[in-house]
């Protein structure tokens, strides 16, 4: 049997989160400053929230223009309004799109339809990804299962944007944010790995000791579906940013 030769992903440690972030603010600013009509893939979560106020310093201060850049984000809540509290449309529009000159911003439809309408939506953002040229550069986070966006254990390479069902774990997780787990919705729509590995670059981001075992399993074993991070193996341009108490496990 022949085995599979990996690259692997290249694995970058910063000293604290703000360097972390500097580092990979910086990335994307180069991307936007050399393509003006990049294409990024974004994420929500409390992981890349420090790149984004850095984003938009750099717009402030410097007059970084995203005015020709599109973007998409990974997932959303389902169902989820875009005016509540809770839907990641509302995190991106707060954390970033308030503060930056982007108007082709794109976060997947939560809003309650039947089956038919939410598969045709998932075709039309693949469609929307591929007409804008692909994304460029997509940031991750990492989920304490393994997800990469809410591609929960189980998600093969092959998966596409499409109506997912969130792992307890990801909803325990999420909990708190919502004022207690019942009130997590079970579903999402995410895109698929495929759609993921699809981008140029991919850059997930990792901080704290609550991401360590994670990292540690995602880098140290087996390329599987039951841990979805570990396809970003077979991905010839994927960085990991960790800071050090993420790489804590990692053997140097
Ligand atoms: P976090 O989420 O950035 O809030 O840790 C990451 C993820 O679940 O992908």
């Amino acid at each position: 049997m022949q085995a599979t030769v990996l690259s692997g992903p290249q694995v970058h440690i910063a000293a604290d989160y703000l360097t972390l972030c500097e580092q990979v603010a910086s990335r994307i600013a180069g991307i936007v400053r050399s393509k003006p009509n990049a294409v990024l893939g974004l994420a929500t979560g409390a992981t890349p929230v420090g790149v984004y106020r850095l984003l938009a310093e750099m717009h402030r201060s410097e007059g970084l223009d995203f005015s020709g850049v599109t973007t998409f984000n990974l997932d959303e809540y389902y169902p989820m309004s875009p005016d509540s509290p809770h839907s990641y449309h509302r995190f991106m529009d707060e954390q970033l799109f308030a503060h930056i000159n982007c108007r082709r911003w794109n976060v997947p439809d939560g809003r309650e339809r039947g089956m038919d309408e939410i598969e045709a939506d998932c075709r039309r953002y693949e469609q929307a990804i591929h007409d804008a040229g692909g994304i460029d550069l997509q940031i991750l986070g990492i989920g304490q299962t393994g997800h990469i966006g809410f591609n929960e254990p189980g998600s093969d390479a092959a998966t596409r944007t499409r109506l997912v069902t969130l792992d307890p774990v990801t909803r325990e997780n999420a909990a708190e944010g919502f004022g207690g787990i019942e009130h997590v919705p079970h579903r999402a729509i995410s895109m698929g790995v495929a759609t993921i590995l699809d981008s140029r670059e991919i850059v997930l981001m990792a901080t704290g000791r609550g991401k360590a075992d994670i990292v540690q399993r995602t880098l140290s074993g087996p390329v599987t579906s039951a841990v979805p991070a570990t396809l970003l193996k077979r991905h010839t341009n994927t960085h990991f940013w960790l800071d050090t108490d993420a790489a804590h496990f990692l053997d140097r």
